[in-house]
């Protein structure tokens, strides 16, 4: 998120646009909390997690009071668009307050998740799979030494792009995901015949349906001799140094963002399809961004 604040500084500076960070996503519109953005403050933030601006999940946004509130606070400021770095809240916080502000909104997705549509990879998910990655590599060290069984939990919310990418990319023993379907049944198969004799490695996406504690508890009910922890990842999935990929991702659609502005767009997400850049209308982009079918069948070769 910080490549993509640099890259809008400096494309506006470049075409001698005024640009206005916002603190605290919504929470901080409302407030009216704006600070001036300036592409020399921000070229050395590039490679930081997070983002500088701050980020929160506002309650009061959701309502019309806040929302109106907010608009006030962007007209006492002169502001005359927005661009907006968020998931599916984000872009549904920007549909209800396009019914009452009529500037020109233009989105850039920003979530670990990868589920929105119209982009085939929102910021921040290759840097969380390449941090679960190498969290699943160190466990599995204690995983072989002690032939345990690793549930390993991994975030994504509904959707189990980070699941099915970190747990192919570790050579796990199964992959439970929301959309994983009958894998599980498999996995009890293969657990009712594991010989206690080697690691496992099981990665779990929080949002599978049976749940990470409830899965432990069948594969003791069916093999009660084996030696079994969960890690929950958590949040070390969402901070440090971001990825090469994701820098360059920032830079691509924060240039795309304000290029979008200045040539009259509005109520679009900028994305990359096919690494081609794309501008998508928010209506269509709030419907997930489901496993496409080269994934799923990855996933039924290699989940379970
Ligand atoms: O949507 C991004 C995400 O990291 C999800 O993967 C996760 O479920 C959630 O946010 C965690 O939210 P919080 O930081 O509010 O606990």
């Amino acid at each position: 998120m910080n490549a993509a604040l640099y890259a809008i500084a400096k494309v506006a500076e470049i075409n001698g646009v005024k640009v206005s960070g916002i603190r605290r996503g919504y929470e901080g519109m409302i407030d009216g909390d704006f600070t001036s953005l300036e592409s020399q403050q921000l070229q050395k933030t590039v490679f930081r997690g997070g983002t500088i601006l701050k980020t929160s999940r506002s309650d009061r946004f959701l309502t019309v009071k806040g929302r109106s509130t907010a608009l006030e606070m962007l007209q006492k400021s002169n502001i005359d668009s927005l661009i907006a770095i968020g998931g599916d809240g984000t872009f549904r916080g920007l549909l209800a307050f396009s019914e009452l502000c009529k500037l020109p909104f233009i989105g850039i997705p920003g979530t670990i998740d990868n589920d929105l549509a119209g982009t085939d990879y929102t910021l921040g998910f290759d840097s969380a799979v390449n941090t679960a990655i190498q969290d699943i590599d160190k466990i599995r060290d204690t995983a072989e030494s002690h032939n345990r069984i690793f549930l390993i939990e991994v975030m994504g919310r509904d959707s189990g792009y980070i699941a099915i990418n970190s747990g192919i990319g570790t050579g796990a023993d199964a992959i439970l995901t929301p959309e994983s379907g009958e894998d599980f049944v498999r996995l009890l198969d293969k657990i009712r015949h594991y010989d206690s004799e080697e690691a496992f490695i099981v990665v779990v996406s929080e949002g599978d349906e049976i749940g990470t504690e409830l899965v432990a508890s069948k594969i003791k009910e069916v093999n009660p001799k084996v030696d079994l922890r969960i890690t929950k990842l958590g949040h070390v999935q969402r901070g440090g140094n971001p990825s090469a990929f994701d820098r360059m991702l920032g830079i691509r659609l924060g240039v795309a963002s304000v290029k979008a502005l200045l040539s009259g767009e509005k109520d679009v997400m900028a994305g990359i399809l096919n690494n081609e850049l794309t501008l998508t209308p928010f209506q269509q982009i709030i419907k997930q961004h489901r496993i496409n079918e080269e994934m799923n069948e990855l996933l039924k070769m290699f989940g379970s």
